[in-house]
């Protein structure tokens, strides 16, 4: 199939790009590199030892989408143009709410006017807000998101159940993402945030790097196994395999709406975190325990049951590939 990728450069576009293309799919990718860096078109190019088509558009552009839309005959999309900072959805609402909502509002009209119906959604985990019981299956209740980031998740979920109800030749599938870290093991692409990162792992790697001092590790008065905050890290790569399994169910369905969990049904909790990055990468991670960090939760995991199921899709990465994988990439890019 012919897929279009907003984001595709980013973190999460990109390896799923090239997993896209191993997987024998032709992909387009739209990127106006707000969050991302042109040198991963090349590196998906170099991995894949594959060419496609690339344009610097920002994918609110109506004008610029609808002449993408024109010069290809795309069979489906994929949104990964979203911002994901919750701290910088805190500080800067209006333009996480004009992004990510207004963003896949456009992306949607084009499509709809196109008459390109099949839709793979990055939601979030953060949906959930914080959840009633551990592990998380679909059918977990959503809402009571605790920032801007998250709502706009939410919402969209919403928003494309509307669509689905409205009109239901759509074929679509939301992805709710744990907690994505790692790197494809080539090491020519990964995460790379801009500025001091907010997210555990590539602050680990920083600390481990010498370019920060200390983790803080917020709260380790949590109800959990060690009292720090539990999560379920999945290797990027897997995740990327599991768009790949969700386009092959939207391929033989023709039409519906899914949703999936996609994590790896284990939590670990930051200092189990500290401890594997130290056995996998050898390298010393000096932290602190600090206080909590405000609207974090203690304990995230997933219940992977119905993505194994429908999709034939699970995680296999183990955690030492992660901090191995999420290593190498930024020994790399410091050379
Ligand atoms: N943590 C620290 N120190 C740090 C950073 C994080 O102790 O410097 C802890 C957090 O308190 C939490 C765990 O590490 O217990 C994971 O924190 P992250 O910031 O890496 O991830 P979150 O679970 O808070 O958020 C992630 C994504 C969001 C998504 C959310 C819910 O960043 O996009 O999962 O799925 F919405």
């Amino acid at each position: 199939m012919k897929i279009l990728l907003p984001g595709g450069a980013g973190f999460i576009g990109s390896h799923t790009a090239v997993e896209l293309l191993n997987a024998g799919h032709e992909i387009i990718i739209i990127d106006n590199f707000s969050n991302s860096n042109k040198k991963s078109l090349n590196a998906i190019k170099e991995i894949t030892g594959k060419d496609f088509k690339f344009y610097e558009v920002n994918y609110l552009d109506e004008k610029a989408l609808d002449q993408v839309f024109d010069e290809n005959k795309i069979d489906a999309v994929m949104n990964f143009a979203g911002y994901k900072s919750v701290g910088e959805s805190v500080k800067n609402p209006i333009e996480y709410y004009k992004n990510n909502i207004s963003g896949a509002l456009t992306l949607l009209e084009a499509m709809k006017k196109h008459n390109v119906k099949k839709f793979i959604f990055s939601s979030s985990a953060t949906v959930y807000g914080d959840p009633e019981t551990v592990p998380i299956t679909e059918s977990s209740k959503t809402g009571g998101t605790t920032n801007p980031y998250g709502t706009t998740k939410l919402y969209i979920e919403q928003i494309l159940k509307d669509i689905y109800t409205s009109d239901p030749s759509w074929d679509i599938c939301i992805l709710r993402y744990f907690n994505p870290v790692g790197a494809h093991e080539s090491g020519l692409i990964g995460e790379e945030p801009k500025g001091i990162p907010n997210n555990l792992m590539p602050y680990i790697v920083r600390v481990a790097a010498g370019e920060l001092k200390e983790l803080s590790v917020f709260g380790n008065d949590y109800n959990t196994k060690d009292g720090t905050g539990v999560r379920d890290y999945i290797h990027v790569v897997d995740l990327a395999k599991g768009h790949v399994a969700a386009l092959n169910k939207l391929e033989k369905e023709k039409t519906g709406l899914y949703i999936y969990n996609l994590g790896t049904g284990k939590g670990y909790s930051v200092l189990e975190m500290v401890k594997a990055f130290e056995k996998a990468t050898d390298q010393k991670v000096p932290y602190k325990i600090a206080t909590r960090r405000p609207g974090d939760i203690a304990e995230c995991y997933a219940d992977p049951k119905k993505a194994k199921e429908e999709l034939g899709w699970e995680a296999t990465k183990t955690l030492e590939d992660m901090c191995r994988d999420a290593w190498n990439y930024i020994k790399k890019q410091d050379k």
